[in-house]
């Protein structure tokens, strides 16, 4: 029966983590030899526009493309047009874009109502004017309608801020001092979050090169799906100096690429109320994606404060925000007369009237499509026909949804965890795996690169967002292009060290 929810089937976290431990513990499988050599061919004589174009935007831009989650491998596509389930390079290849922008686009790209919209306002008062616009009322009171426990939003300008406000305000309220993250989950690239990242155990080792070490002296980070191990941190920092708050991506850090347990959240809760730390939970993903109500509706659980981003803008820029009880999101009053006690944030562009208004139309018209609930149904289409695909070829591959949140394992390059250790010495053990997890990543860029050359947009080859764009003709068609790919997968013997 409908729920609204996109997740019409929670799966427990061990048989996944089980499937993901078999996967790391076979050899490599990649796209044979001949079919990696047609895949590069493929880019070399049909994308041949933006290979130029890319490899003069190198002289300029770090990597040649300014984005993330761009797949540069053999180099970045140039896209020209977005359109529902669609992309179009500059070559002319047309995509099924499972991208999804990285997960704003829950209608589809450039949806028609949002985007005639969001031209009216243009027309009539551009995108920003540094005063109010009813349009931040307008999406205060909808967020407000869909999840009542977000009494009042502060919009800013990206999810990595609002984390960053976030933290301040949890500190301010709290008097305490510490942060708890969970191994893996990725919350922006502030320095005291740019932690623990991707490999859980990881904490400072991995990417947290520039940051001086006082910036995430006071992050902890725990296992993920394990609350004895956050209840320990907690009495841990008791005696040095508190914890202000504990901060989850609530389907499980990556967007669920580490799945958690349906009564995870409800633990956190629970812990956080027993030792005065406030529950952060970072909807940025989930927020309008797994339901109107957010994660926090459909795990039945109610942050102190939750971090917006992605489709708080409905795809538009400056998307991000945070939201909560009044005696915490108070403090974060904006306006030259404002005299109280406040935790100083801000932005020249951050609510301004084109992402206020865009995300309030993009919100009505989720609600209006049943978009979470049926890019829901997308997701569990897509995930049973890979299932099938991978059961057909015999791969290992490991497939499941959180509803419109697809995770496609081909190497498992990321499911290494050295969150046993916890010790200064883990950085030896990791070290000696890391050559493992390195030639795991080659073969997960060369699946996405044989993905894309079958016109198939993924996030880094392993993460699939879908949307209400993509009907079953599409789905279909898409596990159609990825049997062509997975039909030359074999056992990888070429060497793939870089
Ligand atoms: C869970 C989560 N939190 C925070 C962020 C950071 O948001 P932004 O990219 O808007 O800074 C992201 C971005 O992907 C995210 O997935």
């Amino acid at each position: 029966m409908s729920n609204g929810y996109a997740i019409s089937n929670w799966q427990p976290a061990k048989p996944i983590y089980d499937k993901l431990k078999y996967l790391t513990s076979q050899p490599i499988y990649c796209v044979s030899d001949e079919e990696l050599a047609k895949v590069l061919d493929h880019f070399e004589t049909k994308c041949a526009k933006s290979k130029e174009i890319t490899t003069e935007a190198k002289k300029y831009i770090p990597g040649g493309v300014q984005h993330n989650l761009a797949f540069n491998y053999p180099f970045p596509i140039c896209v020209t047009k977005a359109n529902g389930a669609y992309l179009t390079d500059l070559d002319g290849n047309e995509y099924i874009d499972f991208l999804q922008a990285g997960g704003p686009t829950i209608l589809g790209s450039n949806y028609p109502a949002v985007r005639d919209k969001a031209i009216k306002l243009i027309k009539e008062c551009g995108p920003v004017t540094g005063l109010f616009h009813e349009g931040e009322l307008l999406l205060a009171k909808e967020i407000n309608k869909h999840m009542p426990n977000v009494e009042m939003f502060r919009m800013l300008g990206s999810g990595t801020e609002s984390v960053m406000a976030a933290i301040r305000v949890a500190r301010n309220a709290t008097k305490h001092k510490r942060i708890i993250k969970v191994g893996g989950a990725y919350h922006g690239w502030s320095d005291q979050m740019v932690y623990g990242l991707k490999i859980p155990g990881s904490r400072h080792f991995l990417e947290s090169h520039g940051i001086p070490s006082g910036c995430y002296g006071t992050t902890d980070e725990v296992r993920p799906n394990d609350l004895g191990m956050l209840e320990t941190m907690l009495k841990l920092n008791k005696m040095r100096g508190g914890t202000a708050a504990v901060l989850v991506e609530p389907v499980g850090p990556e967007s669920g690429t580490r799945p958690v347990d349906f009564e995870y959240n409800k633990g956190v809760r629970e812990l956080c109320d027993k030792y005065g730390a406030l529950f952060i939970m970072d909807e940025v993903v989930t927020g309008f994606r797994v339901g109107l109500g957010g994660a926090q509706g459909y795990f039945g659980v109610v942050p102190d404060l939750t971090i917006f981003g992605k489709i708080v803008a409905g795809g538009y820029p400056s998307a991000g925000g945070v939201g909560g009880k009044k005696e915490f999101v108070s403090g974060m009053a904006a306006g030259v007369g404002t005299m109280m006690k406040r935790a100083y944030v801000g932005g020249t562009l951050a609510a301004n009237p084109l992402s206020s208004y865009a995300g309030y139309c993009a919100i009505q018209e989720i609600a209006k499509t049943n978009a979470c609930e049926k890019a829901g149904l997308a997701g569990d289409r897509l995930t049973n026909g890979l299932q099938a695909l991978l059961d057909k070829y015999a791969l290992p591959f490991v497939v499941y949804n959180q509803g419109s949140i697809v995770h496609l394992e081909c190497s498992a390059a990321m499911s290494y965890d050295f969150s046993s250790m916890f010790l200064p010495a883990s950085v030896i053990p990791m070290l000696k795996e890391k050559p493992e997890m390195l030639r795991r990543k080659v073969a997960m860029e060369q699946m996405g690169a044989a993905y894309m050359a079958h016109g198939l947009v993924t996030l880094a080859g392993s993460r699939l967002y879908t949307s209400l764009a993509d009907t079953d003709e599409v789905i279909d068609e898409a596990l159609n292009r990825f049997e062509a790919v997975f039909k030359n997968v074999t056992v990888c013997t070429r060497n793939l060290d870089k």
